[in-house]
């Protein structure tokens, strides 16, 4: 064995990419070169999509032609609309949206073919695919019927006129265009990194977003974001903030380690495998849920966010992470706490095909080694031989 384990392969180089920067020690973080504060708001999710794919930022000429692939691939498929009207109105939204893209997947025109022209295909069609679902199901588990949007609009727009069924106001859908940019790509987290491990079997791309989107639900990854709204709306009060964080802290003594990884007895929206200061990406969430909160008389729960981060500081060293203000940002949008993730896989998908594609042009199975812990190399016969004469020895006792 070459390389020693590490838990969770901590601190592992797993591949080579060249879309995504995390600068963990600094909480910085880049798309291509450009740091993410200056990235976040200055373009259209559109834009850094194309940047994130394609590698540089794109002309007018090629910007007004990304848009217009999107705008193209719109369009909910009649299999998928139906399919989620047969869902139990219950059904976890990233279940949803996991299940349509499979389905999807056997409707594509291009599902035998991942040739790079294919590959882009499906990816515009992913882009639009995932907002769509998101969207639809919203509204067919709220008791309404999934609507048609206006053509031409921002990406940003065009989901939100899905969810609400009428156009959003441009500060509205300016900010969620922000939010959708600040989640789009973030280099080998894990549900991009169970989207590389597909592709480099050499499995479609659709299939592959269905594992990155299995991946993204579980609560140590974008999961978090919905438990960090529900424990927010939990506290509900500012003044129970610093006790809410002590109790939750302070079950945590006397627990086993395997205990202490319940998300029970951890506070979601704090601590990350890479960074060790507060990222960019939660500095410009924690501006935007301050400034949404006023406008939109939410402030009560900026207000305990701010108690519980300040809680944290004062007992931990761990990190605000990306989940934890963006949930006060969904939650001033209107957005219910099972919803929020499915926003960060609207957002996502964009990080999600670019490494597909990088993974598609330049592929290599993946596939480490598991450092054996179990038993030694033993003989079945002699086990089984050892067995039969102790079971003959006590039925001759008895
Ligand atoms: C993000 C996360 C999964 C990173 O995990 P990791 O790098 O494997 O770190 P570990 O789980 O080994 O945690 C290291 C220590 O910090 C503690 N810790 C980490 N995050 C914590 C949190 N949010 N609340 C309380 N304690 C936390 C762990 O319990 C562990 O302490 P222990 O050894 O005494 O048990 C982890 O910080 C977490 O579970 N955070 C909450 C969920 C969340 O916000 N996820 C979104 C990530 S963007």
């Amino acid at each position: 064995m070459e390389t020693a384990w590490k838990a969770g392969l901590e601190d592992v180089i797993a591949a080579r990419s060249a879309i995504c920067q995390v600068d963990g020690a600094a909480g910085k973080l880049y798309y291509r070169g450009y740091e993410i504060g200056e990235v976040a708001g200055a373009i259209p999710f559109e834009d850094v999509t194309a940047l994130l794919w394609h590698g540089e930022l794109p002309s007018p000429a090629a910007s007004a032609q990304f848009a217009s692939r999107l705008e193209t691939a719109r369009g909910l498929p009649a299999a998928v609309a139906d399919l989620l009207r047969t869902l139990p109105r219950d059904s976890h939204p990233l279940d949803a949206l996991r299940t349509a893209v499979s389905l999807a997947a056997t409707g594509d025109p291009d599902v035998r073919s991942s040739d790079p022209e294919a590959n882009l295909r499906k990816a515009f069609r992913l882009m639009t695919l995932v907002p769509e679902t998101v969207a639809a199901w919203q509204r067919i588990r709220t008791g309404r019927t999934p609507v048609a949007a206006s053509a031409s609009v921002s990406h940003a727009a065009y989901f939100l006129e899905l969810l609400e069924g009428r156009a959003p106001s441009r500060e509205v859908a300016r900010v969620l265009d922000l939010v959708l940019t600040l989640h789009a790509d973030h280099e080998l987290n894990a549900s991009t990194f169970a989207a590389r491990v597909g592709v480099a079997t050499l499995t479609d791309l659709h299939a592959a977003i269905v594992a990155a989107i299995a991946t993204l639900k579980g609560p140590r990854h974008g999961g978090a974001n919905e438990d960090v709204l529900a424990m927010l709306l939990e506290i509900g009060d500012p003044a129970r903030a610093e006790s809410y964080v002590e109790a939750r802290l302070g079950a945590r003594a006397g627990l086993s380690k395997h205990e202490r990884g319940d998300p029970r007895v951890r506070v979601p929206g704090f601590g990350h495998r890479v960074y060790r200061v507060d990222d960019a990406r939660a500095r410009v969430l924690r501006g935007m849920a301050k400034s949404m909160a006023e406008a939109t008389g939410r402030q009560k729960l900026f207000e305990v966010a701010e108690r519980v981060s300040d809680a944290m500081r004062a007992r931990t060293t761990l990190p605000v992470n990306v989940d934890f203000f963006s949930a006060v940002v969904y939650d001033a949008l209107g957005i219910p706490p099972d919803f929020c993730t499915s926003i960060f896989a609207v957002g996502r998908v964009a990080g999600w095909c670019a490494h597909a594609l990088e993974q598609f042009a330049d592929n290599r199975l993946i596939r480490p080694r598991a450092e054996y812990v179990g038993a030694a190399p033993r003989s079945l016969a002699a086990d089984q031989r050892r067995r039969t004469e102790t079971s003959m020895a006590s039925s001759s006792k008895s």
